[in-house]
């Protein structure tokens, strides 16, 4: 399934005015995602996803409040206009809960920050409770808590249970809340986020977890008036993937909502936190096909992107669809598994490959050098992950509405990474 609906000439046109490999975000699809959670009394824009400035910019404009895991997050918001603009200490309350900063330790130049500018944290440690609680009593803080469970589209992406070092473990709680009470540090809100790429069948569970925790802190004679259901949604990578239900997901955390509304006899503010849900969907990578080869029997297209570019495969075995979109007028060939590789020294770097690193070929009819290849639904955890492997500058970025296609990064060059060890 693709859900850019950007044409292939729309595509080639991109990648001969910017060249490749080009990340290419679909505005339009991105304001469809965040019309489906409005049932939720806010949406928090998890930006790990997704970081760039334009993109928080829309993200802003259609009232999407925004999460931030460092300094350099946070500072990415305010540059988008978030809190009101740039930088001023310390914010108004309801400036800052426009972002909230959620970790598990703040080291000492992020403690500092989050201090001087009075943002909200969301604290997924007692050691962090501590420190901010030391620092700045009075400080307004969400609890992260770890339910107990988890649940990802990878191991490395479930972010509860024991295997995992996020949140506050749920049976800690009312040490928690003790801690939040000896140092004056004011509770607005409980938060559990178990994982990304989580099933259905997880994801409704964590809504009576969640009301088991807020009973724990009416029984302590604690307020909150706050509840984040966390990110996680999938998206339907695969064709034949199910769309995700977003009135049965909204449902499954009205319910517990409304019975904690009961027990504080107070109206609770339900929240959600996603990432990819919003931004996957309405990206692509444009790469081009540089060498066409046949290895043994394993038919391989090689092209000019690699896993510094996109590293989901090589990291979680992650499937991106591929399309094939011909240089020239020739009728397409028949489809033949196709092994899709990039150009690092590295024998992982392979956009077509399962969890353990083994080939997944994908049907491609045949490619000639020139050809455009496309890496569907690449718009979250894509450019957000890119590095600098093997001396590679990071690609551009374009954001398409409608007619108008913007570059909202300018490809990097080989000389600003030599500029940074010029010392
Ligand atoms: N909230 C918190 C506290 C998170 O840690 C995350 C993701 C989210 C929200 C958003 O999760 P989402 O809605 O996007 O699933 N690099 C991996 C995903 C790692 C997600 C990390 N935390 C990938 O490419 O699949």
């Amino acid at each position: 399934m693709n859900t850019l609906d950007l044409s292939p000439r729309t595509l080639q046109t991109l990648a001969h005015t910017h060249g490749t490999p080009l990340w290419v975000m679909d505005a339009p699809t991105i304001r469809r995602q965040v019309e489906r959670l409005r049932a939720f009394d806010a949406i928090r824009y998890a930006q790990k996803a997704n970081p760039n400035t334009h993109v928080l910019r829309l993200m802003r404009s259609l009232g999407v409040k925004v999460d931030a895991v460092s300094r350099g997050e946070a500072l990415r918001a305010l540059a988008a206009g978030y809190c009101g603009g740039a930088a001023r200490a310390p914010l108004a309350e309801a400036a800052a809960a426009e972002i909230v900063y959620t970790a598990d330790l703040l080291d000492r130049e992020s403690l500092d920050f989050v201090v001087q500018q009075g943002l909200v944290v969301n604290c997924g440690s007692l050691d962090m409770l501590h420190q901010l609680g030391a620092r700045s009593p009075g400080h307004a803080v969400w609890l992260r808590l770890n339910p107990g469970f988890g649940h990802g589209h990878s191991r490395k992406t479930n972010t509860g249970g024991e295997g995992s070092k996020h949140g506050i473990w749920h049976t800690q709680l009312a040490e928690a809340l003790a801690v939040i009470r000896a140092t004056g540090l004011r509770l607005l809100g409980l938060h559990m986020h178990i994982g990304s790429g989580v099933d259905y069948g997880h994801l409704a569970q964590v809504g009576a977890a969640m009301l088991a925790a807020l009973t724990v802190v009416h029984a302590a004679g604690m307020d909150v008036h706050a509840v984040s259901a966390g990110g996680g949604l999938s998206i339907p990578y695969r064709a034949g993937d199910p769309a995700v239900d977003t009135d049965h997901y909204f449902a499954c955390w009205d319910a517990p909502r409304r019975a904690a509304e009961a027990l504080f006899g107070h109206p609770l503010h339900l929240e959600i936190e996603p990432g990819r849900f919003l931004v996957a969907e309405a990206g692509c990578l444009l790469t081009e096909v540089r060498a066409v080869k046949r290895q043994g029997a394993v038919d391989y297209v090689l092209v000019d992107a690699g896993f510094n570019e996109l590293m989901r495969p090589a990291m979680y075995g992650a499937h991106h669809g591929l399309r094939l979109i011909p240089a020239d007028e020739r009728s397409a060939g028949a489809l033949q598994p196709t092994v899709v590789a990039g150009p690092l020294c590295e024998s992982g770097d392979v956009f077509t490959q399962g969890e353990g690193g083994e080939l997944r070929p994908q049907p491609l009819p045949p490619a000639v050098v020139g050809d455009l290849l496309v890496v569907d639904h690449t718009g979250a955890y894509g450019s957000a992950m890119s590095s600098n492997y093997n001396s590679r500058p990071l690609a551009a970025e374009v954001l398409v509405d409608g007619a108008t296609a913007r570059l909202i990064r300018r490809r990097q060059s080989v000389e600003e990474l030599l500029a940074l060890e010029a010392v």
